[in-house]
């Protein structure tokens, strides 16, 4: 990597961010494009944020992705923010416009764009979300309006009812959006006719990867299986809905996807998704042989 007085500096600010895998997806593909930027991670704190943000305006940072615990906290110190991130009330990804720090959010658009990559364009598509928190919301807003018919379903209905009067309440009456509990009955019924699934909680995340927030019973060949969950990269629902032949998407084409908009946004160039997908599979690998 050749760094100059000249290259731009893009980081990801979170707490933690030890293990974030997103420095080593925009290094692999500014060096795959030779441009002249470099990626770095910060660990930020809660109580930090307004001085890590100072930081950026006065070190001039050229771009951030913003990642736990800061994405609502961050949207006060901004001067900006564009059309969807207003709506979501989040931000993944800052760039700094000559001094101006402008928030987007990609987390909703990255999901949308793993499934349509995957050949499951969720247009005019039955879809059923499960979880209603901060990755739910950003994939929710993004999939209603493009949907036939959109289903929350949360643990705590409380949750996923709010969710959907807050699509609604901002998208308009004409989006198609249900919430209802995560239980296996109501699993069983909006799956039976539904085309994508998307798990947007964590259950199946390591260290509690035996569970699976969906019985392979309610699992069928036609439905495209979306988990957000990367840790571990097959998730207990993936290779159940493999085992049936259902079509799988893992958490890491939502990674590499959302990191792809962000990407995109900085520098103007469109990403190379391979590349990146390359570079974080052979990260992982590397960092499961340690762990052996
Ligand atoms: P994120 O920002 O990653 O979405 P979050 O806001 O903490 O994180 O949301 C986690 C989601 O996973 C929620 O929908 C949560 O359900 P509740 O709203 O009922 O808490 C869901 N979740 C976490 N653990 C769960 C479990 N064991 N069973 C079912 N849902 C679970």
């Amino acid at each position: 990597m050749d760094v100059s007085g000249k290259t731009k500096v893009c980081a990801v600010i979170g707490d933690p961010v030890e293990h974030s895998l997103s420095p080593i997806i925009h290094n692999a593909a500014f060096q795959h494009l030779n441009l002249d930027y470099v990626y770095v991670a910060f660990n930020v704190r809660a109580y930090q944020l307004k001085d890590a943000i100072l930081g950026v305006r006065g070190l001039g940072i050229y771009g951030l992705n913003v990642t736990m615990p800061h994405k609502i906290s961050i949207i006060k110190y901004l001067d900006e923010l564009d059309e969807t991130a207003k709506r979501i009330g989040s931000v993944n990804t800052v760039l700094n416009k000559d001094g101006r720090l402008i928030g987007y959010t990609t987390d909703g658009v990255g999901a949308f764009n793993a499934l349509k990559y995957a050949g499951s364009d969720p247009l005019g598509k039955k879809v059923v979300v499960l979880g209603a928190g901060g990755a739910s919301r950003s994939i929710c807003f993004t999939l209603a309006e493009r949907v036939r018919e959109l289903i929350i379903l949360n643990r705590t209905l409380e949750r996923a009812v709010n969710l959907a009067n807050n699509i609604r309440e901002v998208l308009g009456g004409k989006v198609n959006v249900r919430a209802a509990s995560l239980v296996d009955e109501n699993l069983r019924k909006e799956l039976k006719d539904a085309d994508i699934l998307i798990n947007a909680t964590s259950v199946g995340m390591k260290p509690n990867d035996a569970y699976t927030p969906v019985k392979r019973d309610f699992l069928h060949r036609n439905l495209t299986v979306f988990d957000i969950v990367y840790n571990p990269l097959e998730t207990r629902l993936l290779r159940e809905a493999k085992l049936i032949g259902a079509k799988t998407i893992d958490g890491l084409s939502m990674l590499i996807h959302q990191g792809a908009v962000s990407f995109e946004i900085w520098t103007g160039v469109k990403a190379p998704i391979d590349v990146m997908r390359e570079a974080a599979l052979r990260k992982i690998e590397e960092t499961e042989k340690e762990n052996t």
